[in-house]
């Protein structure tokens, strides 16, 4: 017999599920199907804004070594990105035009990471010749061969680049603010806070049009990719904020 939590649980349940799918219809005329539309649940669950690494920088209390640490370690990632967005364009069924934009810009990108580290005082030499700490590279690694197919590797990136702009302004900010860094050597993120909403948009359009049999697993390629984000800022922090 059915007591009157009971019936409130299902009260509940049947108004969220109903507020789910208004959501859902509304996000649909805004360019997300229910596949980005969990993508951006999960992405906004693991946020790495909520990372202790990045709440520090946000509060400007990085210490210059553990900024240096950073754009050691996550120039390895840098140097990624270009690689996994030639895997979507090797597998692309679709044209491969706004893909290849988005190749050369990601290339285009390694030269800004590069002035970004010189203004903290790395030399080109050395960060050219530095290939990351042994957990780094497992990481990459791990993160690069999640994209297996065109939708695995189209939701990869979208993993990487969805909450991007938003990260990027409040570091260019924080390195303006706290470590009077000026804007040339802080375009990375400058652009990024631009060009990451354009491009997060057409991977969310592939992926709007991804077959149904593949979504849990491109939830869990998401998943994966988020946990090793903020694996990467883990390692970063326990090797330069000591
Ligand atoms: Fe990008």
């Amino acid at each position: 017999m059915l007591n009157n939590c009971h019936l409130n649980l299902i009260k509940l349940y049947k108004n969220s599920k109903k507020l789910l799918f208004l959501k859902i219809i509304k996000l649909k005329g805004k360019g997300y199907s229910m596949l980005t539309y969990l993508l951006d649940e999960e992405i906004s669950k693991r946020s790495l804004l909520k990372h202790p690494f990045y709440q520090s920088w946000r509060e400007g209390k990085l210490t210059l070594e553990a900024l240096r640490g950073y754009a050691k370690e996550y120039f390895q990632l840098v140097k990624t990105i270009p690689r996994i967005v030639e895997r979507i364009i090797e597998f692309s069924p679709l044209s491969k035009e706004k893909m290849l934009l988005h190749l050369k810009e990601e290339k285009e990108h390694i030269e800004l990471w590069l002035r970004f580290a010189e203004a903290l005082g790395i030399s080109r030499k050395e960060l050219l010749n530095y290939d990351g700490l042994d957990e780094i590279k497992e990481t990459l690694n791990r993160l690069y061969h999640l994209s297996l197919n065109f939708y695995d590797a189209t939701a990869l990136m979208y993993s990487l680049e969805a909450e991007l702009p938003k990260i990027s302004k409040i570091k260019a900010d924080s390195l303006e603010r706290f470590y009077g860094m000026k804007e040339k050597e802080i375009k990375y993120f400058r652009i990024h806070e631009v060009v990451d909403i354009r491009h997060a948009e057409l991977w969310r359009r592939i992926l709007n049009n991804s077959p149904l049999k593949e979504r849990d697993l491109l939830l869990k390629v998401c998943k994966n990719s988020l946990k090793a984000q903020n694996q990467i800022l883990d390692v970063i922090m326990k090797t330069y904020m000591r």
